[in-house]
C-alpha cells in the first residue's frame, strides 16, 4: 500500500473512492461530507433523513456517483464512515474505524482511495495524531499472513493507492509528519506479527536471531549474538537449562541503538521473552492448541520491530534490545522438574515446572542488563496462561517497582490504543516462589498465576526501575478486531517506541 498526503478540495481528488465520515446524531453534514454532500445536491443529508446513514461507529456505506450523473464530482464512488459519538471521540476510535474502512474497500475490490483524516473537525484531534491514527489503522487492519497460501487465487487484492486528501495547506505538513510516523509505528507492528505468525519450524533461535542482524543492518544499529558457550561463561545457567532439551541452538541477541551516546547512562532496556517454541518440556503441555506456542516469542518480537522503528525515528535515548531466545522441548537431556538451576546474578532456582520457562530466559536476560548498567528496564513477554483469567484478552497486566516508570508505559499504552492495566506486586503471593531447597522456584502454585511470574522476575530486577508487560492474551487473537487482525496482533510493539519517544523528551 503506498500512501501518499494531497493537498485538493475532495471533489477534485484523483480516486476511485473518497471516504469521508460522519458523527452520530449529525443531520446536516459539515466538513468534508459537507462538502461532499453539496456536490451531490445534498444526497448524502437525504441518506440521513431516509435512516440509511446513522453515523454509528462502523457503519459504511458505499455511493456510487458517476462522472455521468456528476460532473463535477470526480472520484466515482463515496464512502461513508460512521465515527459514532463525537463526545470522546479519540485516535484509537480514529484507527478502528480506518481498519474497518481498508477492508471494506478491498472487499469491494477498490485498488486506489483517498481519505480525509477522521475526527480532526468536531472531533477535535490534532491533525497529526488524527493522520498517525488513519494510517495505523489502514496499515494493521489490512495485514494478512498469506505466506503459506498458494492455492486460492481468487482472493481479493490489497488497496494499492491510499491518499490522505486535506483541503487546508496550513495543515498539510503536520499531516505528512503524522502519517510518517504511522508507517514507521505499523511497519515495526507488522514485522512484529510477521514473525509470531511464523511457524516454529520455519522460525529458530538462529532465524530470530538474523532478523534482528538484518534490522542492525539496515538501520546502523550494533547487533551482537550470543552462542550457547557464550552465555555459560557468563553463568546464564537459568536460561541454558530452558535450551538443553531441544537440538536447536540458544541464541542471544543484544541490538544496541546510541541516541545519545556521550550520556551512556540515559539509556532504556527492552527485554523480550523469546521462546521459538514452548512444548512445555517435560512439564508437558497437552496437545490441543500447542501449536499457538509457536508464538511465545512474541515479547522478543516486539523488542526487535520496537528497535527498527526506534532507530527510524531517532530519540534522544539508548535504547537496548535483548531476546534470549531458545526452544522450550521435552527431548532426553531436557531439564527435570526438581532441578537447580544458578542464574547468571547467583541466585539458584528450583524448577518446579519445567513450562515455568519463560521466567527463567527472562531472570538471566535482566541479569545481563544489570551487568551493562542498564537504568530502565521493561521486560514483555507472553509469559502466563493467568494473564487472560484475570483480565481478559483486551488488556495486559503490567507490574513494576517504580511508579514513574509504569505511569510512562501506561501512559504510553493508552496514547497509541494498546491496553494494559497494572496489578499489584503484593507481599502475600510473593511468598508462594519460596523454594524449600532453593532460593526460589518457578512457580508460585495456585492464584495469581501472572503475579508470581512478576514476582519471580521482580527478584532479579532488584532496584532497577522495571516494569513487566504480560502479552500471552493480547499477542495472539482468534478472530479480527479493529485494527488487531486475527492471528499476531503485534502488541505492544507501538507501545515501546511511543514509550522510548516519550522517554527522549
Ligand atoms: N508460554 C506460556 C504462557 C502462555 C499461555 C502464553 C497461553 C500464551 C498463551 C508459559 O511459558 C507457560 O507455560 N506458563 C505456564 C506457567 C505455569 C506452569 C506456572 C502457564 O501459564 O500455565
Ligand atoms: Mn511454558
Ligand atoms: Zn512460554
Amino acid at each position: 500500500m503506498e500512501i501518499t498526503v494531497v493537498q485538493s478540495d475532495v471533489t477534485e481528488i484523483e480516486a476511485d473512492v473518497l471516504v469521508v465520515n460522519l458523527f452520530e446524531g449529525i443531520t446536516s453534514p459539515s466538513g468534508a461530507a459537507g462538502v461532499v454532500d453539496s456536490a451531490l445536491g445534498g444526497l448524502i443529508s437525504e441518506l440521513i433523513s431516509d435512516g440509511e446513514i446513522s453515523g454509528s461507529a462502523s457503519e459504511l456505506t458505499l455511493i456510487h456517483t458517476p462522472n455521468s450523473a456528476y460532473p463535477n464530482f470526480k472520484p466515482s464512488r463515496v464512502l461513508v464512515a460512521g465515527l459514532g459519538s463525537s463526545k470522546g471521540f479519540n485516535t484509537d476510535n480514529a484507527r478502528k474505524i480506518s481498519a474497518g474502512v481498508i477492508r471494506k474497500l478491498r472487499a469491494v475490490g477498490v485498488q486506489s482511495a483517498a481519505t480525509i483524516v477522521h475526527g480532526a473537525g468536531i472531533g477535535d484531534l490534532d491533525a497529526s495524531s488524527s493522520a498517525q491514527a488513519v494510517v495505523e489503522g489502514a496499515l494493521l487492519g489490512a495485514y494478512r499472513f498469506l505466506k503459506y497460501r498458494t492455492t486460492d487465487k481468487q482472493r481479493k487484492s490489497d488497496v494499492a493507492q491510499f491518499t490522505i486528501v486535506e483541503s487546508d495547506s496550513a495543515k498539510i505538513s503536520s499531516i505528512q509528519t503524522g502519517v510518517d510516523r504511522g508507517i514507521a509505528y505499523s511497519e515495526a507492528e507488522v514485522l512484529a506479527r510477521d514473525l509470531v505468525n511464523e511457524p516454529a519450524n520455519k522460525l529458530s533461535p538462529a532465524d530470530l536471531a538474523d532478523t534482528a542482524i538484518r534490522v542492525a543492518t539496515e538501520n546502523g544499529l550494533d547487533c551482537t549474538v550470543l552462542e550457547e558457550a557464550d552465555v555459560t561463561a557468563l553463568g546464564m545457567g537459568a536460561f541454558v537449562g530452558v535450551s538443553q532439551g531441544g537440538p536447536r541452538p540458544l541464541k542471544f541477541i543484544h541490538l544496541t541503538y546510541e541516541g545519545d551516546k556521550p550520556n551512556a547512562e540515559n539509556n532504556l532496556w527492552l527485554i523480550g521473552k523469546g521462546i521459538t517454541f514452548d512444548s512445555g518440556g517435560i512439564s508437558l503441555k497437552p496437545g490441543a492448541g500447542m501449536g499457538k506456542m509457536k508464538g511465545d516469542m512474541g515479547g522478543g518480537a516486539s523488542v526487535i520491530a520496537a528497535m527498527q522503528a526506534i532507530s527510524r525515528l531517532k530519540p534522544q535515548l539508548n535504547v537496548h534490545v535483548v531476546c534470549a531466545a531458545t526452544d522450550n522441548m521435552p527431548g532426553g537431556s531436557a531439564q527435570r522438574p526438581g532441578d537447580v538451576v544458578t542464574a547468571m546474578n547467583g541466585m539458584t532456582i528450583e524448577i518446579d515446572n519445567t513450562d515455568a520457562e519463560g521466567r527463567l530466559t527472562l531472570a538471566d536476560a535482566i541479569g545481563y542488563a544489570k551487568s551493562k548498567d542498564a537504568v530502565r528496564i521493561v521486560d514483555v513477554a507472553t509469559l502466563t496462561g493467568a494473564a487472560r483469567v484475570a483480565l481478559g484478552d483486551g488488556v495486559s497486566p503490567v507490574f513494576g517497582n517504580d511508579d514513574e516508570l509504569v505511569n510512562a508505559v501506561l501512559e504510553t499504552s493508552e496514547a497509541v490504543g494498546e491496553s494494559m492495566w497494572r496489578l499489584p506486586l503484593d507481599s502475600v503471593t510473593k511468598r508462594q516462589n519460596s523454594s524449600k531447597i532453593a532460593d526460589l522456584k518457578n512457580t508460585g502454585g495456585r492464584g495469581g498465576g501472572s503475579t508470581t511470574a512478576a514476582h519471580f522476575i521482580a527478584d532479579f530486577a532488584g532496584d532497577t526501575p522495571w516494569v513487566h508487560i504480560d502479552v500471552a492474551a493480547t499477542s495472539m487473537l482468534d478472530s479480527t478486531r479493529g485494527w488487531m487482525t486475527a492471528g499476531a496482533t503485534g502488541v505492544p510493539t507501538r507501545s515501546l517506541i511511543e514509550l522510548a519517544m516519550k522517554l527522549a523528551k
